[in-house]
């Protein structure tokens, strides 16, 4: 599947602002990782512009294992007392789920000392010592505050850091001044030039955009496997209506993207054992809005339209804009029913499946109210058991991805440790 719904530029932005959804401050330092990575290649000289756009992604990223692994909000203990959860958990998660497999190691090793990576046989270890560096060095300016001195990382050269990459960073100090314009913020206007230069094939748009989706699973796995289900659904009922090309591709993006901004809900929200309050139960409906703003100038514009609307209902009874039949159309209806039917097929923590009886009757009596569009809900009763047997099979499948990652983690803790 083609996707020029979206530019390489774009998805470089939706992926900051994906992971600013689930913690603020460790965006934030992703993004001055990166800074301080691309200046440092830069001043390096021997890289493509484009190049150092794509290790500029995976700072961005190398922290994302935490998301999983610890509380996030305290970086200082995870990045400083206890590294290696975050580190395995977020290797595995770009190993497997993201277009930077081969890269993927960096973030394994990226708080190992030099000691114990400088003779390591691997493609990108320079790249790794410049992400060691650029990370500590963001750390320690934002721990000592005024008395931050780069120079003290010269203590450490030849034990925890790369020599070599000390004096490169000495070099890019004195060439772009990086610490003042992290000081000012005036570094953001430079990190999104170089940014400008990224170019992400079709094939890696496709794997980053299925990442984000993935990032659900951080939080709560259960989104993940409520997300694959749906686009099944989604997809089945797309062929059985005979949608073009075009329209099933923009309701699979829809479908894969719908609730990203679950991401900032906190997470005893979403697993709460119990009937939550109206305040919690407004708070959860937010996501809607928070996806459509993450979205917003970066997708196209069908797309996010569709995914918004996927609690919206046809009789004006959902949310967040209580929609009407007038201004909605097959498409929307498609992710709303599936989005339906998958939740009801799966238990909650605060409550049991729904039956197939049950939810027969939620989808006859909502045809005949005016909640569900007519001809896609007819669709989806006449097939029933053939797609949400199958729908089942992907949450499933879904599941097993998570604990297959949930297994090579424990084996890769144990080897380092
Ligand atoms: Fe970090
Ligand atoms: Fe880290
Ligand atoms: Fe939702």
């Amino acid at each position: 599947m083609a996707v020029e719904y979206i530019t390489s530029r774009n998805l470089a932005d939706l992926i900051y602002e994906t992971v600013r959804l689930m913690n603020k401050s460790m965006a934030h330092h992703g993004m001055r990782v990166s800074y301080i990575m691309a200046k440092m290649l830069e001043t390096q000289g021997t890289y493509e512009k484009y190049e150092i756009a794509d290790y500029m992604v995976l700072a961005l990223l190398h922290d994302i294992g935490a998301n999983k692994t610890d509380d996030v909000r305290k970086p200082l203990t995870f990045e400083a007392k206890n590294s290696t959860p975050h580190s395995v958990y977020g290797y595995l998660f770009l190993r497997y789920l993201s277009p930077l497999e081969e890269q993927s190691k960096m973030i394994l090793y990226h708080h190992m000392d030099y000691s114990k990576t400088k003779d390591m046989d691997y493609r990108y270890r320079f790249e790794l010592e410049v992400l060691k560096v650029a990370e500590i060095m963001d750390i320690w300016q934002r721990s000592f505050g005024a008395k931050f001195d780069y120079r003290i990382i010269e203590k450490y050269a030849g034990t925890k850091f790369d020599p070599k990459v000390c004096q490169l960073l000495a070099k890019t100090v004195e060439e772009h001044d990086i610490f003042t314009k992290i000081r000012d913020n005036s570094y953001k206007v430079e990190y999104s030039e170089s940014l400008e230069y990224i170019l992400l094939s079709d094939i890696e748009k496709e794997k980053y955009l299925k990442m984000l989706m993935y990032c659900t699973g951080l939080k709560e796995e259960q989104m993940v496997s409520e997300t694959v289900a749906t686009i099944y659904v989604c997809r089945e009922l797309g062929r059985k209506l005979k949608l073009s090309e075009l329209d099933k591709n923009e309701v699979y993006y829809a479908a894969l993207l719908h609730d990203i901004g679950m991401l900032a809900i906190p997470r005893e929200l979403l697993d709460a054992p119990r009937t939550l309050s109206e305040e919690e139960k407004n708070l959860v409906k937010t996501h809607v809005d928070i996806m459509e703003k993450t979205l917003e100038n970066k997708l196209s514009k069908e797309i996010i339209r569709i995914a918004a609307g996927h609690h919206e209902r046809f009789d004006g009874s959902g949310y967040p804009r209580g929609l009407k039949a007038s201004v909605m159309g097959e498409k929307e209806a498609i992710l709303q029913i599936s989005e339906q039917v998958v939740n009801a097929m799966e238990p909650k923590p605060y409550r049991e499946a729904y039956t197939k009886e049950e939810i027969v009757d939620e989808l006859n009596n909502g045809i005949i109210s005016g909640k569900y569009e007519g001809i896609v809900a007819d669709t989806f009763l006449k097939h029933y058991d053939e797609i949400m047997d199958k729908a089942k099979q992907k949450a499933d499948m879904a599941l097993v991805t998570h604990q297959k990652l949930q297994r090579n983690y424990n084996q890769v803790y144990s080897s380092l440790s």
